[in-house]
This record gives C-alpha cells, structure tokens and sequence, in this order.
C-alpha cells in the first residue's frame, strides 16, 4: 500500500510517500481503508518536535525522544472495514467508520483497536465529514460540556474561532446553548456568522480584554487569551478554558481558589467510542458541520503540513485518500 512515512523530525519535506506492508489486523483490531483524513496540529507537531512552551520534554517523550515513534504519521480517520481479527464483534467487513488512532491513518489502511476511539458514520455523513470530526469536535465537546461544565445561556469566547479547534467549538458551544462570542480576522467572519456565531471580533483591531464584557466560559486553542490579561473580562465563577498552552497555564490550573471563583482549566481530550457516537449524532442532526478548508490527495501530504503549520487555515485541511467522488458516494457504494 501507499503510506505517507517519516523518519526524523524536520520540516514538511522530511514526509516521504513510500510503498510498505498493508497492515494485518490482530485480535481485536480492525482494518479500515482509509477514505480521509486530516492533517492536523498535532500531526504538525509530532512531524516537527514543535511543542507549547514548557512541554518540550514531555512532547519528546510522548512523540519519540530522537525521532518520530510512529513511522506512519496520522492521528484520524474515516475508512471502509475491510477485514477483522479474531474476537471483534462491533464491526463486520463494509461497515463505514471513523475514529482516532494516535499514528498510522495517513495511509491507504490502517490498523485500529475496534475497542479504541472508533464508530459508525451515520449515513447521512461523508467519509470527509466523518474524518473531520475527533480531532476538533471531540476536543470541543471535551472542554466545553466536561471540563468548562458550559450551561445554556451562558457567554461563550472562543479564540482561534476560524481553525481546525475552534470553528467546532463555536457550534458545539451553540449545540449547548451558549451565546458565542468569535475572535477571528475579518476574512472568517461570514464562515462564523453562518456558523451561528452571535457576535465577530476582529482581534487583530479590538482587544477583548478592554471591550468592557463579561464571558463565563473562554476557550482558548490558540494560546491568545492569558488568564493574568483576561481575568478582568471573565465573570464570577468563569472558566478558562486553555486548549493550547504551556507549564504556565499548568501550573495556574493548580489553583483553583481565586477570586470571584474564576478558574484556568487546562486538561487533555480523549476520544472515546461514545463521545465520537455522539458527535457523529450531533453532525448528522446537522448541529454540526465541519468546514473543509483544503482538500488534497496523500502524494500531497507535505503541501498539507504547509497549510497547517500557518496556524492560519480556515476549518480543516483534509487529505482524502479515496477519490473524492468516491469519498462521498453512499455507503452501499462504498
Ligand atoms: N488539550 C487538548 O486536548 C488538545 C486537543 C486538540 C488540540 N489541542 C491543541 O489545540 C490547538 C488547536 O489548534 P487548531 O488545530 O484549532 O489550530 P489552527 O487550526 O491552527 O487554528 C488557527 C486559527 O487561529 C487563528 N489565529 C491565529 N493567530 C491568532 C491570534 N493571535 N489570535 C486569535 N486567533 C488567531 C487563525 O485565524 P485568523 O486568521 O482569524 O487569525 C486560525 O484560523 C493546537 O495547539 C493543538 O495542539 C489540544
């Protein structure tokens, strides 16, 4: 099969298309032809050895302390069951399905625990639409029902609205009954608007801590929003919700008496076969829907890593494996 494949941290190019084994699925484990799946920060991050500050050792340690661990990068995907191994009962050959595998999706298959952080897509969802959600939606979900505890009504900000994170906050936020806030250049503010965000802020022209508002909850994936400059701007009780950022906003996160009963929260989402059963749910009741911002074939993985690695992209940059006919078709074309 075709993988894209790394054998040392570097730039972009150091991603090498090479032909190698097709995976043999174990006990256990499942194996998906993969149709999608994205490219992103984190895979930018364990390409590059390129981490928040502070966090450089443990980075190192969960990545590989001299070169990448995984040799076939790819954190998501959405594939076709094409084989199983012995004892898994959940998934049967032709099943559509999506998930986050850690390593190994930014391949033609891919081997997944069937146990893991993988469901079914719901008919109503491409293969592309699928991919799109775990990285973002989960890491939305994650933070602003479990960690943030968001409760319909309150104010919602979210940073970095127009990026991979923060374009599904701002609907899982609204899913939730929040009233949101955006942080985004002009360029992204028709994207959010039509997203349902209820007021845009150009931020590179307004600082957020000085418009005199209050926001109970601040979700924060771009590391802008520091808790010392936005504690004026967060009300009693509110929760900052620090997606990215680095021993600083760890250490903060500790203490969590300060006044007012405002709070840093800082934590790490992980994806589960129930919290992706319920954002393929939410996606397909259309509460959800991912902005695909590029869409590329694998050969072209590193022009995808370039996109990324901006940390200007718009949605999601996507490499779809299958072509794209292919990758939207039904599910009894798969
Ligand atoms: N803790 C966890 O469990 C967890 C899970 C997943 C991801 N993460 C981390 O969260 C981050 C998620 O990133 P992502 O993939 O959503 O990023 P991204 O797609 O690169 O988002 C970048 C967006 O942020 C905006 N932006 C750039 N500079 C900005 C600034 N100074 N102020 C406000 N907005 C700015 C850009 O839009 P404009 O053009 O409008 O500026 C861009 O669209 C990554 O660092 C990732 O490692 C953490």
């Amino acid at each position: 099969m075709h993988a894209a494949t790394i054998d040392r941290y570097g730039p972009a190019d150091a991603l090498i298309l090479a032909e190698v084994p097709t995976p043999v699925p174990g006990p256990g484990e499942i194996l998906v032809r993969v149709h999608a799946a994205p490219v992103t920060t984190a895979d930018w991050r364990l390409r590059a050895a390129v981490y928040p500050k502070g966090l450089r050792l443990i980075g190192r340690m969960v990545s590989g302390l001299t070169k990448p661990r995984h040799r076939i990068p790819g954190v998501d995907f959405a594939g076709t069951v094409t084989a199983v191994g012995a004892g898994v009962t959940r998934y049967a050959p032709g099943d559509r399905v999506f998930g986050f595998n850690g390593h190994g999706t930014h391949a033609e298959y891919v081997t997944v625990r069937a146990e893991g952080a993988v469901a079914h897509i719901p008919d109503a969802l491409s293969f592309t639409e699928a991919a799109a959600l775990p990285f973002g939606g989960d890491t939305a979900l994650s933070f602003l029902a479990t960690f943030g505890a968001l409760k319909p009504g309150e104010r919602l900000l979210v940073a970095g609205a127009a990026g991979n994170v923060g374009h599904l906050a701002v609907q899982v936020g609204k899913a939730l009954g929040a009233e949101v806030t955006v942080m985004a250049r002009p360029d992204a503010h028709p994207m959010l608007r039509a997203l349902g965000a209820d007021h845009v802020v150009d931020y590179t022209r307004r600082d957020v801590a000085r418009m005199g508002e209050r926001w109970d909850v601040l979700f924060d994936p771009i590391h802008v929003l520091p808790y010392r400059r936005m504690r004026r701007a967060m009300a009693k009780g509110g929760r900052l919700l620090v997606v990215e950022g680095g021993v600083r906003e760890m250490l903060q996160s500790l203490w969590p008496w300060r006044r007012g009963g405002r709070r840093v929260v800082f934590n790490v989402a992980m994806a589960s076969h129930e919290s992706l059963t319920r954002l393929a749910a939410m996606a397909a009741a259309g509460q959800i829907r991912p902005v695909i911002g590029a869409r590329l074939p694998l050969d072209r993985i590193a022009d995808a890593h370039r996109i990324v690695e901006t940390r200007r992209q718009r949605g999601i940059t996507m490499l779809e494996i299958v072509p794209d006919a292919a990758a939207h078709s039904s599910p009894a074309a798969a």
